[in-house]
């Protein structure tokens, strides 16, 4: 890992919180962490018990670098574009995938979430001081540090006790030699937490609470908090302290097709269960970080993007099929709801050369002729869809 790099990141974000009159947690975090690299040894293994309460089985000897990642295909099949929520059950144990890319993801979270910081990670700060909302974080931040990671990967992820650090339990990363504590401590800020999830796992965070004003009959969910580094196409923090229904308010056909049944499955999620689906999308721009529209037709977006790419001239460097593989559960003890996503992306030549390519080209066009016939349009269909499926029939 780029030592320098991270003690330089954390000195800006330290300076910056200093000139605004915070306290600066980042400084203090950094110079702890620095410590640790010296003296790991003394650090004791708090390990073994924690793996037999839990239900997730650990994928003991696994090389996460030798591991390829995800090969996502949802356009498989879909000569038509229904927009569903498509749901799976997922065995809790695989809600986070590790591949060979995880080093590389991470020094780029990091490096987005320092020049970023208030896109890539909020607390909603409401009127009224919602004490759910610090208490969903902590136990999301203690579920993935000390007892998912640690268990599902025992290979890039220990618990240990540290003198150093007054013997509070740790999670060591092996892989990037990074050290946090696994419970958010009480003088730390909430959004502390959701800086440490984005750098120490490949994965966004969005958490839902239900709104307390709302009747109970009939349950509406409102985004909280978050922690997204790659959003494919929004700015997560214009989404803030709405509801589903606003938070998808651009997607054509959410409201009639899925607002009120999505917020009624919501409500009925049971803690145990957690659910998947996949999202697709065509991007003609590789950056992961898409936090400013590029992936979706909006008004604000500079008109030249949104210019028709003609045939022959894609750039196929940049041309991705761009999957989420998004997931859902409840956490035990706050109920609170956790959207996760994960993003793969795969050159459409590597789809084309797969012999998918007249595949994919289907399902393009099939997305004008679903249930939701703008959705096309939304995934700026109209910019790189000629092209697309021309180089891919081709
Ligand atoms: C060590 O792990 C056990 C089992 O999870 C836990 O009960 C204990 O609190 C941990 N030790 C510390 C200091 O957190
Ligand atoms: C998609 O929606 C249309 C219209 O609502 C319906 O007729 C069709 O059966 C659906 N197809 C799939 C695959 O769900």
């Amino acid at each position: 890992m780029d030592f320098t790099f991270i003690c330089d990141s954390l000195l800006k974000q330290c300076l910056l919180l200093a000139a605004s009159g915070g306290i600066c947690f980042f400084f203090f975090w950094g110079w702890r962490r620095a410590r640790s690299f010296s003296s790991a040894t003394k650090c004791r293994s708090n390990d073994s018990e924690a793996r037999k309460k839990l239900s997730i089985t650990p994928l003991d000897g696994f090389d996460w670098k030798t591991t390829e990642p995800l090969q996502l295909r949802p356009f498989r099949g879909k000569e038509k574009y229904n927009l569903t929520m498509a749901i799976e059950n997922l065995d809790p144990s695989e809600l986070i995938q590790m591949d060979r890319t995880y080093q590389d993801r991470i020094k780029k979270r990091q490096a987005v979430l320092d020049q970023h910081h208030d896109i890539v990670v909020a607390v909603n700060e409401p009127s009224v001081k919602d004490t759910r909302i610090r208490a969903a974080v902590s136990e999301l931040y203690t579920f993935i540090l000390k007892d998912y990671l640690p268990n599902r990967y025992p290979s890039m992820f220990r618990l240990e006790l540290c003198p150093e650090y007054g013997s509070k339990e740790m999670l060591q990363n092996l892989v990037t030699g990074a050290k946090w504590p696994t419970t958010l401590a009480d003088n730390e800020p909430t959004i502390r937490a959701l800086e440490i999830l984005t750098q120490t796992v490949d994965e966004e965070f969005l958490i839902l609470l239900p709104d307390i004003s709302a009747p109970e009959d009939t349950p509406s969910y409102v985004l909280q908090v978050y922690a997204t580094c790659f959003p494919s196409g929004f700015n997560t923090r214009e989404k803030l302290g709405l509801r589903l229904a606003d938070i998808h308010g651009p997607v054509p056909g959410y409201a009639q097709k899925l607002e009120r049944s999505m917020d009624r499955f919501f409500a009925k999620i049971e803690v145990g269960r957690v659910i998947k689906r996949v999202n697709w999308g065509i991007t003609t721009e590789t950056d992961l970080f898409a936090a400013f529209g590029s992936m979706h037709a909006s008004s604000t977006v500079d008109p030249q993007r949104d210019q028709v790419i003609p045939t022959g001239m894609l750039n196929l460097e940049h041309t991705v099929l761009r999957c989420e593989r998004q997931t859902l559960h409840r956490l035990p003890e706050t109920r609170a709801l956790v959207f996760a996503f994960h993003t793969y992306t795969y050159p459409v030549q590597q789809i084309k050369d797969e012999g998918l390519g007249s595949e994919l080209a289907t399902a393009i066009e099939g997305l004008k002729k679903g249930n939701v016939p703008a959705i096309y349009s939304y995934k700026r269909g109209d910019v790189w869809g000629q092209a697309v499926t021309d180089f891919l029939r081709s």
